[in-house]
């Protein structure tokens, strides 16, 4: 295995990492989430949950990676044998999903783009009719998302050095300087400040155990975690790395571009006496009602919808990477021929959720559950995100305690990292992946299954 090409040093790394936080769960998801779960008090809440559970939970990821070299299949698999390997294997199936609609939604991102700086979405008197409308529209969005799944594959084919660090260290400088322009701006409408009131003046009363376990469920979602995506990226750093100071950076990168993203959009909700609790429909409902009112509007419209496009072509370009790592590693398939099949399917399985939003009756009521009629999207959605993300994390933690060991892991983290052992933050990162993480994310596991399909609730 000493010839597995890698990331060329820390930075191709942490720009790939954090490239895979940063996505739609940060531009698109936080806002609303925040919207409708009280503000400030949601902000604190993920924050907490990011540097309590998510980190520590990072850090294991990775270690896990860079120890075995493999894909999150062949990881377990060597660590722990052939049973534990079926938890890897599950993490490749959730990347495989949620791939296959995320890339759809990146797909109504990127049309957004062009719409409102080349087309006529700005002359639209209903914007959530226009949304209806667009995502039923099978042709655009097929053409679209195809377009956007060609360019994912294009830059995981060409590899990790040369694909996945190139792409993420042009894409994220170009992330951060279009989302902090925009705050610049968004901050000189009026009621600015009614916005940042909300966004950063926490109220307590909105919180409840509900808006604990959705802000930790969200954290976890956003650091990319659970499914091995960071095992895979973490198999591709060296030895000489500080594992828990990228782990780190990458946290923090994600939780920053998440709290900008809040900076831009309050602010602007607010600027037209907007409901921030829109749900999903904010970005795609509310914003463009708010950037037709500006002069401006076609440039800050466009650049809002390529600022996000960019964020989950990062995150596409991950999820990919985990199925494809699996093939080459344990079949040894070439990566062009891995990534060719492995795009196509994803791009198939991604048909029913594009068509669930209105182009077929089957997809679009597909199945009632959690008391509503459910479309396809939202079902995938449910099964291999909101459930199985938290059930991989817990059971990674589960592993690394009870299996591999915290001892061996702290191993692992001291080179690169000398004088870990012993430290304050070994003891931090033990206890939570021994007790605090499976308790937790076996929680969030229980509840949303609970929740959703026996319509159990406790809060
Ligand atoms: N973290 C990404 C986001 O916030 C989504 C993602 C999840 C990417 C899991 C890869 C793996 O949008």
């Amino acid at each position: 295995m000493s010839n597995r090409s890698g990331f060329s040093g820390r930075l191709g790394f942490v720009a790939a990492a954090a490239g895979s936080a940063v996505g739609l769960g940060n531009i698109w998801k936080f806002p609303y989430e925040t919207g409708e779960n009280g503000g400030a008090a949601f902000l604190i809440i993920y924050l907490v949950c990011t540097f309590l559970i998510g980190f520590p939970v990072m850090v294991g990821e990775i270690s896990m990676g860079r120890k075995t070299l493999a894909d999150p299949y062949g990881a377990y698999n060597k660590l722990g044998g052939r049973k534990w390997a079926i938890v890897g294997l599950f993490g490749v199936i959730c990347g495989v999903m949620i791939l296959s609609f995320y890339n759809v939604v990146a797909g109504w991102a990127f049309s957004y783009f062009f719409k409102l700086s080349f087309g006529d979405l700005l002359t639209s008197t209903d914007f959530g009719g226009y949304f209806g409308n667009y995502v039923a529209n099978i042709s655009d969005n097929f053409f679209i998302s195809f377009l956007f799944m060609v360019l994912t594959a294009f830059i995981v084919a060409r590899g990790i050095k040369k694909g996945i660090e190139a792409a993420a260290k042009i894409l994220m400088p170009v992330l951060i300087l279009l989302l902090v322009g925009l705050i610049f701006y968004s901050m000189t409408l009026p009621n600015a400040m009614e916005g940042l009131k909300f966004y950063l003046v926490p109220d307590f009363n909105k919180v409840g155990f509900d808006t604990i376990y959705k802000a930790m469920g969200h954290a976890f979602f956003s650091l990319s975690l659970g499914m091995g995506a960071l095992i895979t990226y973490g198999s591709y750093i060296s030895k000489k790395e500080n594992i828990i100071s990228s782990a780190a950076i990458v946290s923090i990168a994600d939780v920053g571009v998440a709290f900008l993203a809040g900076l831009l959009i309050f602010p602007l909700v607010f600027s037209q006496g907007v409901e921030p609790s829109a749900g999903p429909g904010l970005v795609f409902i509310t914003l463009p009602g708010i950037f037709q009112t500006m002069a401006a509007g076609k440039l800050i419209g466009g650049a809002f919808f390529l600022l996000l496009s960019l964020a989950a072509l990062t995150s596409t370009i991950s999820l990919l990477e985990v199925p494809v790592s699996y093939v080459v590693d344990e079949y040894k398939w070439n990566r062009t021929k891995a990534v060719t099949i492995l795009a196509a399917g994803i791009f198939l399985i991604g048909l029913p959720s594009m068509f669930s939003q209105g182009a077929s009756e089957l997809f679009t009521n597909f199945i009632h559950y959690d008391g509503v009629s459910k479309d396809f999207l939202s079902l995938i959605e449910d099964v291999f995100l909101n459930v199985g993300l938290p059930l991989g994390g817990c059971l990674m933690s589960i592993f690394i305690a009870a299996r591999w060991k915290t001892s061996n892991m702290a191993a692992e983290i001291e080179q690169g990292n000398a004088g870990y052992i012993g430290s304050f933050v070994q003891k931090f990162i033990d206890i939570v992946i021994t007790y605090i993480a499976p308790v937790l994310l076996g929680s969030i596991f229980l509840l949303t299954v609970m929740q959703k399909f026996f319509g159990i609730s406790f809060f």
